[in-house]
């Protein structure tokens, strides 16, 4: 997998994604995050990269040219998927995480100030994504949460398949709870099934639980959501009684 990130600001982007999970993931090349900085592609000896907004207002938007020369660059003559950050774009999910991950090799561009211009946008860019109904300073955030999404399901990044399809999201359900060393922590006792050692119950009380959560936090997604199975049934009418 890789995944080119343009941006102004290529120093946010290599600090955080050297580090932990996804920086031993690239010391062992099964993943390669890489970030181009859009101003070593300006024209002028100021290297400048964003100019006022036609039509007036406040802030700056980023020059065309720059973004298209680099653009232009880590394609190479080929076609590479393309994915701008936008705070206008698709909301960003899970399904979405898996669709990139098809890709093998895809670029992340990232907005600054008060955006691109929209030229850029027409001419080079397949979608937009957004990670939230919100704005933030910069696309480099936004990126970085992408590309960690899609790296960790690489196969090799995680120990297994299972540190990803068993988490939130993977099957519309949020996760259960986790709990670790002491059984007593202040007064809080560990839930008395996860000592048990019957793995059968565990696993029976750990979907019980990420189907309570999630019809409690995201009825969204629990009002989307088929049961996987007859225990899911047995499971969803268990809960759905009015003392269950
Ligand atoms: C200050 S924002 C610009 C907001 C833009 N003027 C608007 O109203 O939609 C600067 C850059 O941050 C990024 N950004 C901000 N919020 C985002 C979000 N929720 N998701 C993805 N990218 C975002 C985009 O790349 C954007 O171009």
């Amino acid at each position: 997998m890789r995944i080119d990130i343009m941006t102004l600001f290529p120093e946010m982007i290599e600090a955080v994604m050297r580090e932990s999970i996804i920086g031993r993931a690239q010391d062992k090349g099964l993943v390669e995050v890489r970030a181009t900085n859009i101003r070593d592609y300006a024209l002028d000896k100021h290297r400048k990269a964003d100019d006022a907004p036609y039509g007036g207002g406040r802030g700056q938007v980023m020059l065309a040219e720059p973004l298209y020369l680099c653009h232009q660059a880590l394609c190479g003559g080929e076609k590479v998927h393309t994915v701008f950050l936008s705070a206008q774009g698709k909301p960003f999910d899970q399904q979405k995480a898996r669709d990139l991950l098809a890709k093998e090799r895809f670029i992340l561009v990232c907005g600054h100030y008060e955006g691109i211009d929209q030229r850029f946008i027409d001419e080079c860019v397949d979608e937009e994504i957004s990670i939230g109904d919100f704005v933030l300073t910069g696309g480099e955030i936004p990126a970085m949460a992408v590309a960690d999404a899609v790296c960790r399901m690489v196969p090799g990044v995680l120990p297994d398949e299972d540190a990803f399809t068993a988490e939130s999201h993977w099957d519309g359900l949020l996760e259960h709870p986790h709990y670790t060393r002491p059984e007593n922590w202040r007064g809080r006792a560990v839930p008395e099934v996860l000592l048990s050692g019957h793995h059968l119950n565990i696993e029976s009380w750990r979907r019980e639980m990420s189907l309570r959560r999630t019809k409690a936090d995201r009825p969204d997604l629990f009002a989307q959501f088929t049961p996987a199975d007859k225990r899911d049934r047995k499971l969803l009418d268990k809960i759905e009684q009015p003392d269950g």
